[in-house]
Order: C-alpha cells, then sequence, then structure tokens
C-alpha cells in the first residue's frame, strides 16, 4: 500500500490488518504510554481545505506520538487563496520532502488526483462525498473492541446518507467484512439506487433501530436545510433523530455512535449522545491509533 485513498479499494484482509495494527498503538502507545519513533525522520503534512477537529488534530497528534516532523497548511492563509492549483500545491510540497501528505478536500477524487503528483503517500481525510476512510477504520475499531467481530452484526445507519462520505467508507468496509448494513433517511438525503451496494434501505427509523447492534447518526448537514430537504429540524429529530424511546428498540446493549460533530436535539438527544451506550469519545481515541497504524503502514518502516 502507497497511499490510502479509500475503503472501497482495500480487502478484508488489509482493514483486518490496520485493525490489528491500531489496537497495539493503543495499547503500546496511547495506555503504555511509550511514544515510538516509528516514524523518526520522516516528515507529515495536513492539508486541509475544509474545516476539522477531529481529523486533523488527531493526524498531528498520531505523527507526533510515532516521533515524526508534522506541519499543517489549511486553504485560508495559504496560496491556495491566491488560486495556486491542487498540482502546484502538490509539486510544491513535494519538493519539501514529505512522506505522507493528508488531505480533506470538498471535490470528490481529490487526493486521487493529488496522489499523481507527489511522491509521498497520500491519505484521504474525507473528499467532498466521496469516502473518509479512517472515519470508518475507526468506526469498524471501536465495533470491534464491543463485539469481537462483524458478522452477522446489524448496523443502522441513521441519517443524510446522501451527502456522507462517512457513510459510503463504511457501507464499503462493513459489506466486506460481513455485517448487516441498514441505512435510513428521508427519501430526500437517500442516494439513488444505494440498494446496489448491499445494504437495506427504509425510511423508518423504528425499523431501522428494532433489533439492532449499532446506531450510527450521521450529522444533519443544516446549512443544506437552506435548499429544503427536509421540513423541519424538529420534524426530523421526531423521525430519525435517536432519542430513548428509539434506543430502547435496538439490542439492550447496542452501542450508538456519531461520526462527529453532533447537533444534539437533531441527530441525537443529549441524553442519548452523553448515555451509557454511547460510544462516542471511543470513537475519537481509536481515531488516533487508527491514524497511527495508518501512518506507519504507509510512511514508516514497515509498509
Ligand atoms: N468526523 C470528522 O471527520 O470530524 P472532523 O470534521 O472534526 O474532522
Amino acid at each position: 500500500m502507497k497511499h490510502l485513498l479509500g475503503i472501497k479499494g482495500l480487502t478484508t484482509e488489509e482493514i483486518i490488518e490496520i485493525l490489528d495494527r491500531a489496537e497495539r498503538m493503543k495499547h503500546e502507545v496511547l495506555e503504555g504510554g511509550k511514544k515510538d519513533n516509528l516514524l523518526s525522520g520522516k516528515s507529515v503534512i495536513t492539508l486541509f481545505y475544509e474545516n476539522s477537529t477531529r481529523t486533523r488534530l488527531s493526524f498531528e497528534l498520531a505523527s507526533k506520538y510515532l516521533g515524526a516532523t508534522a506541519a499543517n497548511i489549511t486553504a485560508s492563509g495559504s496560496s491556495v487563496e491566491k488560486g495556486e492549483t491542487l498540482e502546484d500545491t502538490g509539486k510544491t510540497i513535494d519538493e519539501m520532502g514529505a512522506d505522507a501528505v493528508i488531505v480533506r478536500h470538498a471535490s470528490s477524487g481529490a487526493p486521487h488526483m493529488l496522489s499523481n503528483y507527489t511522491n509521498a503517500s497520500v491519505i484521504n481525510a474525507g473528499d467532498g462525498m466521496n469516502e473518509h476512510p479512517t472515519q470508518a477504520l475507526l468506526d469498524f475499531m471501536t465495533m470491534r473492541e464491543k463485539y469481537g467481530s462483524f458478522e452477522g452484526l446489524k448496523v443502522s445507519i441513521i441519517g443524510d446518507v446522501k451527502h456522507s462520505r462517512v457513510a459510503r467508507s463504511n457501507i464499503y468496509g462493513l459489506t466486506k467484512l460481513g455485517a448487516e448494513v441498514v441505512l435510513c433517511a428521508p427519501t430526500t438525503l437517500m442516494p439513488a439506487e444505494i440498494e446496489r451496494l448491499n445494504v437495506e434501505v427504509t425510511t423508518d427509523a423504528d425499523y431501522a433501530a428494532h433489533n439492532a447492534d449499532v446506531i450510527m447518526g450521521l450529522r444533519i448537514q443544516l446549512e443544506r436545510q437552506k435548499s429544503g430537504l427536509f421540513p423541519s429540524v424538529r420534524e426530523y429529530h421526531k423521525l430519525f433523530g435517536i432519542d430513548s424511546r428509539r434506543l430502547s428498540l435496538a439490542k439492550k446493549d447496542a452501542i450508538v455512535m456519531h461520526p462527529g460533530p453532533v447537533n444534539r436535539g437533531v441527530e441525537l438527544s443529549a441524553d442519548v449522545a452523553d448515555g451509557p451506550q454511547s460510544v462516542i469519545g471511543g470513537q475519537v481515541t481509536n481515531g488516533v491509533c487508527v491514524r497511527m497504524a495508518v501512518l506507519d503502514m504507509l510512511a514508516g518502516g514497515n509498509k
């Protein structure tokens, strides 16, 4: 593996290898306090054309925990604002000798394009509505910690599936790993023909929640509400929000996940987001572990 551009192109064995490595990172580096030098002498650059808290920070921390030199560029404040192309930005980074570039971009396919312009390993940190592979990997790690395996798990993903790169990466991976995936959204927020990806589709959130092992809420992009994709936020919460009544339809020990940032009272009620079945905090921690594993695999000595 030279790049990590999506989950779609990974084999099941590659996914499991990343998860195993992430688990080792968790025990040895995060919990064991053993900061490692696997990336000593390596340079990692985060290139973010869209806002981020979790992904960018966890990549920076992961790089530093493994001994790399980490630097970041954001669109605002960089020469992108002066009209520099992705190609020229890639070449410029290359001239500085980066070993890995982590890119988030509003356009689907931008990381793939960047990988043609640089010798560094390119890691997709979210491209448009396409994929967010490291988010899905941290989601898989969190599910595996709870259940041990994926075979037969019912994972219900509820929310704005249409605009969600998180949903796409989860679908590609979970179906490979043997989970049963149920997607639930208003029809205006469900992509056409998504059933072809081996998932079940419903507009009934109670049905989606019933007997689920995992309920994953997706962020409603409130900025898109101006275009009238659903009648009102209050109505959305009633029909698709995960509150304690809807959660009670799931298996007794089901977990609640969300990639963040959460709109409390919209995708999740506050008591569910902060309740005992929520693993949202664990997802954030696992994000650092997965990103250490991916950086080690792509830029470390253990490719
Ligand atoms: N889940 C996720 O991608 O969060 P950020 O936008 O904060 O990175």
